[in-house]
């Protein structure tokens, strides 16, 4: 079956060409959207007085049979071929309730169709992408809550640099989904606006009730341009954006994970359900989980440029190339989510090693910012001070030894005013880290502060998915 037979003699069909544009196979997923706008455009259609009340019922009631025989066979689409999803229905329609299905689309066409159902889809999929965040949110701060006086060496270049709280340094993740959450909203405010009515390009010339429409199916208001809105794509990318934004902070974190879990670092262990052993070696733990979701980021990633590129320099209004919009936006944000879902499991059931992040603290000498300090509040000038710290930490380091096992006598040849005090400042990372009493510091007051917080915006935020 075809939408548009006439034109065209038959029998020249190449099946090679049919089966390269065909999208029934990626947008069959967008069935039930398809059911819906069509529902909801054949009253439309009703009450501009082009179809009877008879017709709505009938084709109401066909709508209806096509939904309840896709809800109820998972593989409804298994032996079925058209040209696209909208075919498809139109085709299911006639078979359910005669030619009365050859008016359902008076008036529109698959191009304000098609923008329809995807604004819908994303709509729903982003709620679904916060869900996930808040499964990750939830699982960052059970960890922070968790253990909460943990101190973990904080790096700059990945070289030791100050002492942080493990829960500082969890909710910086917190921070970076937050924002996700923040541009997801964004894109789903702008992408809520309705395509119905616009036809191929120019306008339907029936006198279809867009704002009624528009409220019907949930959208926020009616998109103002016609060519615009049937050839616009922009919220494929920003959604892909922002999926490849979070992938990227997923990436991040998980890159850290893979690092703290090498047995160097041994900060934290991955539950045996998210690492892989060798074939080879015996003893190998793999942090597989932690990997693929690094790896998955770069595909993310590749689906935003395809869009992009997809979209650039598209004459108006609507073009055949939008079809590639779908591949890559399902994909897109399946790997996110999957992605997100993993990733909260993985930190929801890592084993925590405080005793090795306080080991390696010591032994990257991270508290000597503050011992430099304290050389400043005794008046001698912070580059001196910094000077004279870094020696001291070239001479221990020489002998491989750590401020612990430092003498004073020994101490006292470098830096002329160490003492009690200053010992005691190099030896207690947990005095380190009290300094940093500044708003959004790593200071413990600070942190529980944090906590908080984002256990209030937390609850904001939809029920996260297990
Ligand atoms: N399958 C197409 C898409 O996903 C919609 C159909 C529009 N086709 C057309 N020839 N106007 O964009």
């Amino acid at each position: 079956m075809k939408l548009w037979g006439g034109r065209f003699s038959s029998g020249k069909r190449d099946s090679d060409f049919e089966r390269f544009s065909e999208s029934f196979s990626v947008d069959r997923r967008l069935v039930l959207y398809d059911l819906q706008v069509n529902r909801a455009y054949v009253r439309a259609l009703g009450a501009a007085r082009v179809l009877s009340a008879r017709e709505v019922g009938t084709l109401t009631r066909g709508l209806d049979a096509i939904c309840q025989y896709v809800e109820s066979r998972a593989n409804w689409a298994q032996r079925e071929a058209a040209e696209d999803i909208h075919t498809w229905v139109e085709g299911r329609l006639e078979r359910e309730v005669g030619p009365v299905a050859r008016k359902l689309r008076t008036g529109r066409s698959r191009n304000d169709l098609v923008a329809t159902e995807t604004r819908l889809y994303i709509k729903s999929e982003i709620s679904n992408l916060k869900s996930a965040i808040a499964t990750l949110l939830e699982a960052l701060l059970l960890q922070a809550c968790k253990n909460s006086p943990a101190i973990l060496p904080g790096f700059t270049h990945l070289q030791p640099a100050q002492p942080i709280l493990f829960a500082h340094y969890l909710l910086a993740y917190f921070e970076m989904l937050g924002r996700d959450i923040g541009r997801l909203d964004d894109c789903h405010a702008r992408a809520d606006e309705l395509p119905m009515g616009a036809g191929a390009l120019a306008g339907t010339p029936y006198r279809v009730d867009r704002a009624r429409l528009a409220k019907e199916l949930g959208f926020a208001r009616v998109a103002r341009n016609s060519l615009d809105v049937t050839s616009d794509r922009d919220f494929v990318c920003e959604l892909l954006f922002a999926c490849a934004m979070i992938m990227t902070h997923l990436s991040r974190l998980a890159e850290d994970l893979v690092i703290y879990s090498t047995p160097s670092f041994g900060f934290v262990e991955l539950a045996d359900a998210y690492a892989t052993g060798s074939s080879l070696m015996p003893q190998k733990k793999n942090p597989d989980s932690l990997e693929l979701i690094r790896g998955k980021a770069a595909r993310v990633v590749g689906r935003l440029m395809s869009s992009l590129a997809m979209l650039k320099g598209l004459p108006m209004a609507y073009n055949r190339d939008l079809q590639e919009d779908k591949p890559a936006l399902f994909d897109g944000i399946d790997t996110t989510r999957e992605s997100l879902v993993i990733a909260a499991r993985v930190v929801r059931t890592m084993r925590v090693h405080a005793e090795r992040m306080q080991a390696a603290t010591a032994r990257g000498y991270l508290t000597a910012t503050h011992v430099a300090d304290e050389l400043v509040r005794r008046g001698v000038p912070f580059a001196t001070a910094h000077e004279q710290v870094g020696r001291l930490v070239r001479h221990l380091e020489e002998r491989g030894a750590t401020f612990a096992e430092l003498g004073d006598r020994e101490a006292r040849e470098i830096i002329p005013a160490w003492g009690v005090r200053l010992r005691a400042i190099a030896l207690s990372p947990e005095s380190s880290v009290r300094r940093s009493n500044v708003l959004g510091g790593t200071a413990p007051a600070q942190v529980r502060r944090q906590l908080r917080a984002a256990e209030r915006r937390l609850r904001a935020l939809p029920r996260p998915v297990r």
